[in-house]
């Protein structure tokens, strides 16, 4: 049986990744920062591990990392993401930037590092960073967005290092664009469902080849322009 570690399970994309991943049989470690508060995730049953973690807490990370020990996990499912609210030039606060890069850059990276020997020990070997087409450099044309933009970027940098830095132990990474979807960030309008978002990256990450790793890759697999 495959293991999936997933972050911010209790909503959204993570959710439904956890939805998927456990209705197919894999075995769930489902991280969230207030596991009493995730009723969802508790009215599901089967394969599912629910664990407390709030990425932005280094205490949290380790301590999430002892429950785990060397348990494998073939995919870690970096998902968890912040989008703040308010981003016009000349009214952000460091203190903003700070946060959105704890949660959707540093988090990402350091469980990467934590939890290392788990992936190499698995049989798929994947770490998937969730990023966003407004991380990517070369497609922003309507500017602002500073903190997400810029946390997002830094995350497919680290990403295409890691990939990098983990080839030799067969460790494949990559940044995925999820698509426009309708979850509490993308809001009502959005253009995809969760449900098809999800089906799609698990198809991506199920046909992924060492040489997809370092890759940032849309939902629908296609590739993506720093
Ligand atoms: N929806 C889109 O259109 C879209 C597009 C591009 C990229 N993405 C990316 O896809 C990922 C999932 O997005 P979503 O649409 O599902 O967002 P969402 O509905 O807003 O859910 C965000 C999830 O992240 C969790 N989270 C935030 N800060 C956390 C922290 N410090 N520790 C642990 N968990 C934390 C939230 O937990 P709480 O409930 O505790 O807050 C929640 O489970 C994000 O990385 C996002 O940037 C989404």
């Amino acid at each position: 049986m495959h293991t999936v570690l997933i972050t911010g399970a209790n909503r959204g994309l993570g959710l439904e990744m956890v939805k998927q991943y456990s209705a197919d049989g894999w075995q769930v470690i489902a991280c969230c920062r207030d596991p009493a508060q995730a009723d969802a995730l508790h009215k599901l049953k089967d394969n599912i591990k629910i664990l407390q973690l709030d990425v932005s807490d280094a205490h949290s990370i380790k301590d999430l990392s002892r429950h785990i020990g060397d348990q494998p996990i073939d995919i870690l499912l970096n998902n968890a993401g912040v989008l703040p609210e308010d981003q016009v030039f000349g009214t952000i606060e460091a203190e903003l930037l700070i946060e959105t890069f704890k949660v959707n850059t540093v988090a990402p990276f350091i469980l990467a590092e934590v939890l290392f020997k788990n992936i190499a020990a698995s049989r798929l070997k994947i770490i998937a960073n969730m990023s966003s087409v407004m991380g990517s450099i070369a497609q922003n044309t309507s500017g602002g967005n500073y903190a997400y933009r810029s946390t997002k970027a830094a995350l497919n940098a680290i990403t295409k290092s890691m990939a990098i830095d983990l080839k030799a132990q067969g460790i494949k990474v990559v940044v995925l664009h999820p698509g426009w979807v309708q979850t509490d960030m993308g809001g009502p309008n959005a253009s995809v469902t969760p449900e098809d978002s999800v089906k799609s990256i698990r198809k991506v990450l199920s046909n992924l080849s060492p040489a997809d790793s370092g890759g940032f890759l849309r939902y629908d697999g296609s590739t993506l322009t720093w």
